[in-house]
């Protein structure tokens, strides 16, 4: 006779001889990385991307991600290690399913669940017994069981005897040179226990560190937490700046003087706002969900608002550094250098630069701009397209404006040519000459 046991035990198995066949749901910035790292473990990976051109980039072993190797993935293309599908009936095929979709918020400042509900009813769809299906999207603590699991269980399959449901939220920090997928520690909780069981097999194959949580809601929690740690911290600095702006004192000197602390205290910079697909938008999730328990989670909305007001302040800034050199702000030229999210990448999402670029074109500003990893800006109501850093571009501009730092660039020579530089992210920190010409956040 049939027993739950069996589905469990023949998926442990498949995991633990790699003939588990996976499925990675979203090829982006966490899917693609996610996939080739299963693939390295030795699991038969299928990408499953609703974008045909990015599936077909993949099944040809072409890469679009930078924290991923050319030749890694074409390699394991070749092996036939990896391949991508638009077609959701893979799913019957498969072993273990992770979801790596996008949690946008709405324009309310509240979760948007569509991806992830779109991709679950998909997947109801092929379910079948003994499979896996992980959710990495960062989320509020309750989706994986309060949204994806009824969705599930509509197939008529029952979670915890049929099938397995976890939770484990990628913490994949883009351009970072020293943590990636596979030594980044990896939490992991189940919708129930024998989900938590096989959630963690499966993870401990391929993450070096797997840290187990008691509960599916309590790894969404986690992340949200972690999130919410940054934003709070970048938003008590960002206060900082504003305050040390009207006090006349130097944000960085004094920052940079309370992290030789050795201990109890931590580094945060403030900046011209908060970027990336994560910090501004993540604990909105959590605050949404809060009210639910009649709970305002104060530091949340605070820092938010703290966050939020920073492209208005540097476009303030701005207004005040061309004004002592007696030219308007509707009349000017302002060169942007450096608008991605952060240093080193190219990701825009949510970039306060591109905030600032829309605030300095509201004002009749002529905005110019170099990054060379953006070559252009494209918003719903504007597109820009970016410039080499030239001397006639740098001289032409009545102020340049670095609002993200990219190695590559000098900025030596870029203080040199400039009129004058408005530095929101202490880019300068090492320019020795012409320091009069520099005024800092
Ligand atoms: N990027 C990061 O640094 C980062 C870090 C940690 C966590 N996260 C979280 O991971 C999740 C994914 O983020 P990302 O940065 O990889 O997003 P992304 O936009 O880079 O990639 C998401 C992919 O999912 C695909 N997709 C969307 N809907 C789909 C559907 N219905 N079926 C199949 N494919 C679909 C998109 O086409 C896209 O290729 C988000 O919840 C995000 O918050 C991101």
């Amino acid at each position: 006779m049939w027993t739950p046991s069996d589905n469990e035990g023949a998926l442990l198995h498949r995991i633990e001889d790699r003939s588990a066949r996976v499925g990675v749901v979203g090829l982006g910035y966490v899917g693609l990385p996610f996939a080739v790292e299963n693939a390295k473990a030795g699991f038969t990976v299928v990408g499953l991307e609703e974008n045909a051109e990015r599936a077909a980039q993949v099944s040809r072993g072409e890469n679009y991600i930078s924290d991923v190797s050319d030749a890694e993935l074409r390699g394991l293309v070749a092996a036939g290690k990896i391949t991508a599908t638009t077609d959701f009936s893979v799913v019957k095929d498969l072993d273990v399913i992770v979801i790596a979709v996008p949690t946008p918020l709405t324009s309310n400042l509240t979760p948007e669940l569509r991806h992830v509900e779109a991709v679950t009813r998909q997947i109801a769809k092929y379910l079948r017994r003994g499979q896996l299906i992980s959710l990495e999207s960062t989320t509020y603590p309750g989706t994986t069981e309060e949204v994806m699991l009824p969705i599930l269980e509509s197939s008529g399959l029952k979670l915890g005897n049929d099938f397995y449901l976890a939770h484990s939220p990628e913490r994949v920090d883009p351009g970072n040179l020293n943590f990636h997928t596979k030594n980044t520690n990896k939490v992991v909780g189940g919708a129930e226990p024998r989900s938590h069981e096989v959630a963690v097999s499966y993870y401990s194959k391929i993450i070096d560190r797997v840290v187990p949580v008691s509960s599916a809601k309590s790894a969404e929690l986690v992340k949200v937490f972690e999130n919410t740690f940054r934003a709070v911290n970048i938003a008590l600095v960002n206060e900082m700046a504003l305050l040390c702006d009207k006090m006349n004192l130097n944000v960085w000197e004094v920052l940079d003087a309370a992290f030789t602390k050795p201990f109890g205290i931590m580094p945060f910079y403030p900046g011209p706002g908060v970027g990336g697909h994560c910090i501004p938008l993540d604990p909105h999730y959590l605050e949404w969900k809060a009210r639910e328990f009649n709970f305002k989670t104060q530091f949340i909305s605070l820092a938010g608002e703290i966050n939020r007001r920073m492209p208005v302040f540097v476009k303030e800034k701005i207004a005040r550094v061309l004004n002592q050199q007696g030219i308007a702000l509707s009349r000017s030229t302002v060169l942007m250098v450096g608008v991605s999210y952060k240093n080193n990448v190219s990701d825009c999402r949510e970039s306060p630069a591109i905030e600032i670029l829309r605030l300095l074109r509201q004002e009749g500003v002529n905005v110019v701009y170099h990054d060379p990893y953006v070559p252009s800006v494209v918003e719903e109501h504007f597109s820009v397209e970016g410039q080499p850093l030239t001397d006639t571009l740098i001289k032409g501009a009545d102020l340049t404006l670095i609002t993200a730092v990219h190695s590559c660039i000098d900025y030596d020579a870029l203080v040199d040519k400039s009129k004058h530089v408005l530095d929101t992210r202490n880019a300068t920190k090492s320019v020795r000459r012409n320091r009069d010409k520099i005024t800092l956040l």
